[in-house]
């Protein structure tokens, strides 16, 4: 019988054989004790046991049902971006791909003339001045870095104050690396200040995360927020990291502000960018974290013990496009805020206003009136698929502070969502018409 032990290179079948043997009973070891033939049940760590349950799976799963048995499902559930980013930087790949010095490990923290670039557009688009070298490092993607930065810098003991609803991947971070979440309401900015003060006089955390424009919400702020953050952060010594996943799709005008832009920033604050979103490079991952030099050196020392750094062909191409690129990415913003538009609009005609976002990929919407208190989001985003064909993310799955809403991203073309427009409006319409006649 052949067994894969027997061509283990360097492993002498005689060897292998003297450890083990199989017989029609299955095997034994050397004293002639069974062995279980069974395959063994290993128990995962505790930190991955105890992450909470991932709610999105049940509508993903319906969502799969549904386009086996033949449904054209519109897709809102994720903020998977479903443009391709400039040709241009396509070719760029390409013609770095076929470089054969471009094959190796690269540095793992990112080439120094990407991180260049980064510092350089921190500097038009902020007028904020890095050093490249001590405040600028590439990450797989912001997720990567952000998980990678909780443990850098967050252990048993560590509270963190965390924006809610939340971005999945802001809990599980922290919860991975052992520190203790604090939820705090993000979706009035002026609150989740006051109660950062509060918590920072209490409960003395450790860091304080900020995420505007916010996912899942779309909240946004402006730069006197990030002013009086800076100004706890001092008072109480804590570190700040802002999340700008979203930083380049903004609607009407609005424009992001940087927390490196004020007063102090680098003195307790690192910042997360990404080219997921705006450059449409989410497979990609490139993203970048950029700041306070103590906490970027962290980042990168323990990246350093976790991975090789980005392909570089695909640091060439990001430089390509970070350079020639900020068109792209106002073009990419308008198609959102057009799409927006025409989900924003439809929904109202149909007889569910829902708020108008500033920014992000998201309109986040609360169920209508009729249905709030009656169904869960969950319940309410399964009536979505089987009703109406269109998939959106239910608010629970951000948390218990996202029940109530539900979460449409901007992923489809304008036709489509026209389309999803009038189905959803079909589905409801029982449902709508005794707020209508009230
Ligand atoms: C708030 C937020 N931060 C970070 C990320 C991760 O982005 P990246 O693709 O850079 O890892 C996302 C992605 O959806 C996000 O919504």
């Amino acid at each position: 019988m052949t067994t894969p032990v027997d061509h283990c290179p360097g492993l002498d079948p005689a060897d292998a054989a003297d450890r083990t043997s199989a017989t029609a009973d299955g095997p034994t070891d050397l004293s002639g004790e069974r062995l279980p033939d069974a395959p063994l049940q290993f128990r995962v760590a505790d930190r991955v046991a105890t992450l909470p349950p991932y709610l999105f799976a049940r509508i993903n799963q319906l969502t799969y049902q549904r386009r086996r048995a033949g449904h054209d499902i519109i897709d809102m559930s994720m903020g998977n971006p479903s443009d391709a980013p400039s040709q241009a930087v396509i070719d760029k790949l390409a013609e770095a791909a076929n470089d054969p010095r471009n094959h190796g490990y690269a540095p793992p923290l990112g080439i120094m003339s990407l991180r260049r670039e980064v510092a350089s557009r921190y500097l038009k688009k902020w007028g904020v001045r890095l050093d490249p070298e001590s405040q600028v490092i590439c990450t797989l993607g912001s997720k990567e870095g952000f998980g990678h930065l909780c443990l850098a810098t967050i252990g048993p003991g560590d509270g963190v104050v965390v924006p809610a609803p939340s971005y999945p991947a802001h809990v599980y971070g922290v919860a991975l690396a052992g520190g203790t979440a604090h939820l705090i309401d993000t979706t009035d900015p002026a609150r989740y200040l006051s109660e950062i003060a509060r918590i920072g006089e209490t409960k003395r955390p450790k860091m304080v995360i900020v995420n505007f424009p916010h996912n899942p919400t779309a909240t946004v702020v402006g730069p006197d927020f990030y002013r009086d953050v800076v100004r706890l952060a001092l008072r109480y010594g804590f570190m700040v990291v802002s999340d700008l996943a979203y930083a380049d799709v903004t609607y009407d005008g609005y424009s992001t502000p940087s927390i490196l832009s004020v007063e102090g920033g680098d003195r307790v604050a690192v910042e997360f960018t990404t080219m997921s979103k705006g450059f449409n490079m989410a497979g990609w991952r490139v993203g970048f974290c950029a700041g306070n030099r103590d906490i970027v050196k962290a980042l990168g020392t323990i990246k350093t013990y976790y991975d090789y750094g980005m392909y570089r062909p695909i640091q060439i191409a990001a430089i390509v496009a970070l350079r020639h690129g900020e068109a792209d990415v106002e073009s990419q913003a308008k198609i959102y805020e057009r799409r927006r538009d025409v989900l924003c609009e439809g929904l109202a005609r149909v007889g569910w206003p829902v708020a108008v976002p500033k920014a992000s990929m998201f309109v986040w919407a609360r169920m209508p009136e009729p249905l709030v208190g009656r169904m869960s989001s969950m319940d309410f985003a399964t009536k979505l698929l089987e009703e109406a064909d269109v998939a959106v993310s239910p608010g629970a799955g951000f948390g218990t502070a996202g029940e109530g809403h539900v979460r449409m991203a901007l992923i489809e073309n304008e036709s489509r969502l026209r389309q999803a427009v009038r189905q959803i409006g079909r589905s409801l319409a029982g449902d709508l018409r005794p707020s209508l006649t009230s």
